[in-house]
């Protein structure tokens, strides 16, 4: 009997059921134009799958949404540095924010042009970090502290280099998401608050080798209201009309990144929540005739990765029931760390029949859990789950937990499935220790 052609769109334009569901013939997943049943077969679980297509749509609906005013897309590393995505993402020709020395290696592994439009922010760099960002030629430092300003001015003098600087203001502004990833409120420690931040500016533009050159915000991840965006930015704007009547040079408006991503349900239209935050950021900066600057991770890579994993057993106790999976929390620490919400759904979907059930991965800790009494299509032992939306702060959250070794990860494009990080084996974990 010859099937009907059905597909569905859990994440467009990467991932999609193809086939019509029946218990004869489940309806398949794809990320692409790869059978996901097909990339665990062959790679093993639990396995990172990553869409190219979805990153390439995200950075070209974020250089749509800006394209009225001047601009760089700068990455953020922190998010999935995977050197596979990386090297995606600099074919784009975008830039990259960074947060550690690592990270910078990182990016000039993967392009040493891209040296001239990276970012670095944190509150703890160390002076072997801006010397190395200094002798690669970053675009800009945003600098958290009077005490960071003046060590990157006695290392930019040492060893006579110009290091462009913006002071990362503190707005006080509550972006209304999980308190563990909200930044911009003075009770955190990051940024300088905005009256503080003018006096490190005078004293910036005194230093020799430091070059005033803008102003930095960013106020948390996952915000899904623009508002706070736009409150931010209003008061960033004041700041920059203030310095430049102090005859500050501020060219360079970095507005950060945080934007939010649907984990729940169906995806909204990412060309409407994009339009809307452009709008909450580019409102406050009109006439100001700026470079801006944007630091997105998660809206970049967030929806763009999947995390294959098989069940192992099936349990219940008194009653509650347990699906035991191969991945853990030392693969994806969301759920566990900030009781993050991830879809979880069958490779292949046949039966509609479903079961409220806890998905739990091998590791002792009652806090590894991928889900809790969530409802979900019946499944048996052996069958492939896919977990979504965790391209961004899922693999670079992995750890050796339990010595389990990290995850492997894949990359698609089209009809091609690449390795991008081999699984990592019990030799590779031990090979820094000695008994
Ligand atoms: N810029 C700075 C200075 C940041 O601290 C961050 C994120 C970003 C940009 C990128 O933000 P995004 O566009 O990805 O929201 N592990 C947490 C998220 C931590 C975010 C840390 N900073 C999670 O899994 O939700």
């Amino acid at each position: 009997m010859k099937r009907a052609r059905e597909s569905q769109a859990l994440r467009p334009p990467a991932f999609e059921y193809q086939g019509a569901a029946s218990e004869a013939h489940p309806a398949e997943l794809y990320c692409e134009a790869v059978a996901l049943e097909g990339i665990a077969a062959r790679h093993g679980t639990p396995l990172y799958v990553y869409s190219t297509a979805m990153i390439r749509a995200r950075l070209n609906a974020f250089a749509q949404a800006f394209r009225s005013i001047p601009y760089t897309l700068c990455y953020s590393v922190k998010a999935n540095s995977t050197l596979g995505i990386l090297r995606l993402v600099a074919s784009a020709g975008v830039g990259f924010d960074v947060v550690s020395g690592g990270e910078l290696h990182r990016v000039l592994r993967v392009s040493r042009k891209a040296a001239s439009k990276v970012v670095f922010s944190g509150v703890g760099k160390t002076a072997a970090e801006m010397e190395l960002a200094l002798r690669s030629g970053i675009l800009l430092f945003n600098i958290e502290s009077a005490s960071e300003l003046q060590l990157l001015s006695a290392t930019a003098t040492r060893l006579k280099k110009r290091a462009a600087v913006a002071v990362r203001v503190n707005p006080d502004v509550s972006a209304k998401t999980h308190p563990y990833i909200s930044t911009g409120l003075h009770q955190h420690k990051f940024g300088v608050p905005i009256p503080e931040a003018q006096k490190l500016y005078a004293l910036a533009a005194n230093q020799p080798y430091l070059e005033v050159a803008g102003v930095s915000v960013h106020i948390g991840s996952q915000i899904t209201d623009v508002g706070s965006f736009q409150e931010a930015l209003e008061r960033v704007a004041d700041l920059v009309r203030a310095l430049r009547d102090q005859g500050h040079d501020i060219r360079y408006i970095d507005a950060g990144g945080g934007l939010g991503i649907s984990y729940e349900g169906a995806q909204g239209d990412f060309e409407k929540q994009i339009a809307a935050y452009a709008k909450a950021v580019l409102g406050p900066l009109r006439g100001l005739s700026l470079h801006l600057l944007l630091e997105p991770g998660r809206s970049i890579v967030g929806s763009a990765g999947v995390l294959l994993t098989r069940v192992l057993y099936r349990k219940t106790n008194n009653g509650k029931r347990f699906l035991i999976v191969d991945a853990a929390m030392n693969d994806l620490l969301r759920p566990s760390l900030y009781g993050a919400y991830h879809e979880i759904v069958p490779v292949n979907r046949g039966t509609r029949e479903t079961e409220i059930i806890d998905v739990v991965g091998p590791i002792c800790e009652t806090g590894d859990f991928f889900a809790r009494d969530r409802k979900l299509p019946l499944v048996r032992e052996g069958d492939l789950l896919a977990i979504l939306d965790v391209g961004a702060y899922g693999s670079v959250l992995g750890s050796n937990y339990n010595t389990r070794g990290r995850a492997a990860e894949v990359i698609v494009n089209g009809a091609r499935a690449k390795v991008i990080r081999r699984r990592e084996s019990l030799r590779d974990q031990l090979r820094m220790e000695e008994s």
